[in-house]
């Protein structure tokens, strides 16, 4: 079975958004292929130097995508810290990276202008951490966002020079596997744009039924068409959107005959919406309350994911240990 790759950052709670893009994706390739899945916290560490929120955050991001559906009997879910051996990976491909590349990379130049006090080498050598996550298990494939694209470049690059430099061909370059082009896009509530955590316009799984309520009726909407089968303005699409993803299709055909019809009333449709949401959401909401107040659980699940990610991370260092010349 070919072998996958993803690094989780550990950034708060879950929303619409972040699960039918990539927990969802997630979910299927647990059945497809051997699924590496990890929470980024070391690499958190280069923005937040004191960890304890990182440990709550990566107790809710794992709480989360278990309650979604990600199996730990299918896939390796795992705390990048638990598996010390990519560290040593990380370390030799840092001796065969260099400080030109390095500079060059978006998002490092973002960093430095975002947090001009604290440019440290973690963030330079953040795509060779990445790099290493990744080549540690030889995955093939990794699913990423869009905005990963040049860290994925650089991890296949550092594949590259490695064989190059030992005269082997023993990395196989990762391909990215691009979410935002499979997943749908669910849009925000705010009338334009996709739904996100940094727009404020997210429902998130953890909402409960009033909040969401609350949410759906702010939405923005209009005065009504006044034309039979008009087209319908961003706003108005995204409530139907919205309605396409969660909702019976009878339910959104009804609606969209009312909008067609001139007869749509935004206030019915918004309940409509609002309750469809809130049955998506609650089993996963329970299913969150549950694991959240099992540590126990949450412990076994993290244990046992380090112990297979240590194995698979074992093996492949100590091939490279051989091709460098350490025994
Ligand atoms: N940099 C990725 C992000 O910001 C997270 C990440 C870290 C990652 N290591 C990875 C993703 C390895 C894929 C593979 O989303």
């Amino acid at each position: 079975m070919e072998i996958v790759v993803s690094g989780i950052r550990p950034t708060g709670n879950l929303h619409l958004g972040n699960y039918f893009g990539a927990v969802k994706s997630f979910i299927q390739m647990q059945d497809e292929y051997k699924c590496f899945f990890f929470i980024a916290d070391w690499h958190s560490l280069t923005t937040h130097p004191h960890p304890e929120n990182i440990r709550r955050s990566v107790k809710t991001i794992l709480t989360e995508y278990l309650a979604c559906g990600i199996d730990p009997e299918k896939a390796t879910i795992y705390v990048q810290s638990d598996v010390r051996e990519v560290v040593e990976l990380y370390l030799y491909l840092n001796m065969n990276a260099y400080l030109g590349e390095l500079e060059r990379v978006t998002s490092f130049k973002e960093k430095v202008r975002k947090q001009p006090d604290n440019v440290n080498a973690g963030l330079l050598t953040y795509p060779t951490l990445m790099a290493a996550d990744i080549l540690i298990h030889k995955a093939v494939k990794v699913p990423v966002g869009k905005d990963q694209e040049q860290n994925m470049e650089m991890a296949r690059k550092f594949a590259r020079r490695f064989n190059t430099i030992y005269n082997v061909d023993y990395f196989v370059e990762p391909a990215s596997f691009h979410l935002s082009e499979r997943a749908v896009k669910v849009p925000g509530l705010d009338g334009s744009g996709k739904m996100g955590k940094s727009e404020g316009n997210a429902i998130y799984l953890m909402d409960d039924e009033k909040t969401i309520r609350k949410k759906v009726m702010k939405a923005v909407t209009d005065s009504g068409p006044t034309e039979p089968d008009s087209a319908k303005p961003e706003p108005i699409q995204n409530l139907f959107t919205l309605m396409e993803i969660v909702s019976e299709p009878s339910t959104y055909d009804y609606f969209n005959a009312q909008y067609n019809a001139c007869s749509i009333r935004y206030g019915d449709m918004k309940k409509q919406l609002a309750e469809d949401i809130n049955a998506f959401c609650a089993p996963i909401r329970e299913r969150i309350m549950d694991i959240s107040a099992n540590d126990s659980y949450l412990e076994k699940v993290a244990a046992i994911g380090a112990e297979k990610a240590r194995e698979s991370a074992a093996r492949t260092l100590k091939e490279v240990r051989n091709i460098i010349g350490f025994k």
